[in-house]
């Protein structure tokens, strides 16, 4: 992680200061290096772990996230990410988006290191986030389930990523094709498992946690997965917040009245239990690996996933 880490900033320098110091701004800022921790971890499936590709497979997979981040924070006008100011807050919705799509292109750039078949993973993979976004502004149609909508939308903005850092780090540590499918599989699930985590954070952790505004999904009016199940309850105590979450909650004050009845309510210990058991299954698909350190380290992976607190 100390090299991919030198790597990262080598990658995103530009010929042009400005655009160095807007596109480094989230590296500086922290994060937790999810991604390519599971590169690295999957790779030591394989004989080789420490292949030249797995690292530059690493750097892939953060910096398509980091540029995610900087279009995620101008959709969701977020004003904090990793603690610090985010890039539009920063600067402004040009300077975010552009150094998005910067951030994107030197992705793609290093992606080609690792031959066409890893550029055409990264391409589907950067199709199923972009939908997944875009799904997550449209509401569920008529008649379909908005939980199984949402699922939907955590599965491409997020499952597909994870699932391809588990891919790379299979691939390029020299895992044979069954070992990459299961752990594709493992990523796809321990991936949205991560984000209905993030979920959860956003309505019960604050931001000297997160470093992230808390109640953001709240106030854009993003369904959630703790607020899908709080809007399923029948119980009659629940009207007064069936209500909160049909008002527009940019009002600070029903914002902040919204906020204290989900961190009350037991959607969120449901909620929890419901990514619990998603880590068990993506943790059931591990028995392709033999037992030892490899797989018990990808097995703790799963359940930080399920029980994360930043
Ligand atoms: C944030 O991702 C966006 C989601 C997909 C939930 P992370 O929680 O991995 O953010 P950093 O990289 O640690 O900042
Ligand atoms: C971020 O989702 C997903 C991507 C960046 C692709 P969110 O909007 O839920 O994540 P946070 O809470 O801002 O990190
Ligand atoms: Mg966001
Ligand atoms: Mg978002």
């Amino acid at each position: 992680m100390v090299e991919v880490e030198k790597a990262l900033y080598a990658h995103v320098q530009s010929r042009y200061p400005y655009v160095t110091e807007a596109a480094s701004h989230l590296l500086d800022a922290g994060g937790k290096r999810f991604r390519p921790l599971l590169v690295l971890l999957a790779a030591e499936a394989g004989p080789h772990p420490l292949a030249e590709e797995v690292l530059t497979a690493a750097c892939v997979v953060e910096i398509t996230h980091v540029g995610s981040l900087y279009h995620d924070d101008v959709m969701d006008e977020a004003a904090l990410r990793r603690g610090a100011d985010s890039a539009n807050a920063r600067w402004d919705n040009h300077v975010a988006i552009l150094t998005g799509d910067f951030l994107f292109a030197r992705s793609s750039e290093l992606t080609a290191q690792l031959g066409p078949d890893a550029v055409r993973i990264q391409a589907e993979t950067f199709s199923r986030l972009v939908e997944g976004q875009i799904l997550e502004t449209v509401p569920p149609g008529p008649g379909e389930d908005p939980l199984a909508h949402y699922l939907e939308v955590v599965a491409g903005k997020t499952g597909s990523l994870i699932a391809t850092s588990a891919r790379y780090g299979a691939r390029f540590g020299g895992a044979s094709a069954e070992v990459e499918e299961a752990l594709t599989a493992y990523g796809e699930i321990v991936g949205s498992a991560f984000q209905l985590s993030d979920d959860i954070l956003d309505i019960a952790s604050d931001s000297a946690e997160s470093g992230k505004t808390p109640g953001t999904d709240l106030r854009e009016g993003v369904p959630t997965l703790p607020v899908l199940m709080a809007r399923a309850s029948s119980d009659p105590a629940d009207a007064r917040l069936h209500e909160l979450l049909d008002a527009d909650l940019s009002d600070d004050a029903l914002h902040a009245e919204a906020l204290g009845l989900l961190r009350a309510h037991p959607a969120l210990d449901e909620a929890r239990r419901y990514v619990v058991g998603r880590a068990a299954e993506a943790k059931a698909l591990l028995s392709v690996l033999p037992e030892g350190p490899v797989r018990a380290a990808l097995e703790a992976f799963a359940d930080a996933v399920a029980v994360r607190s930043a």
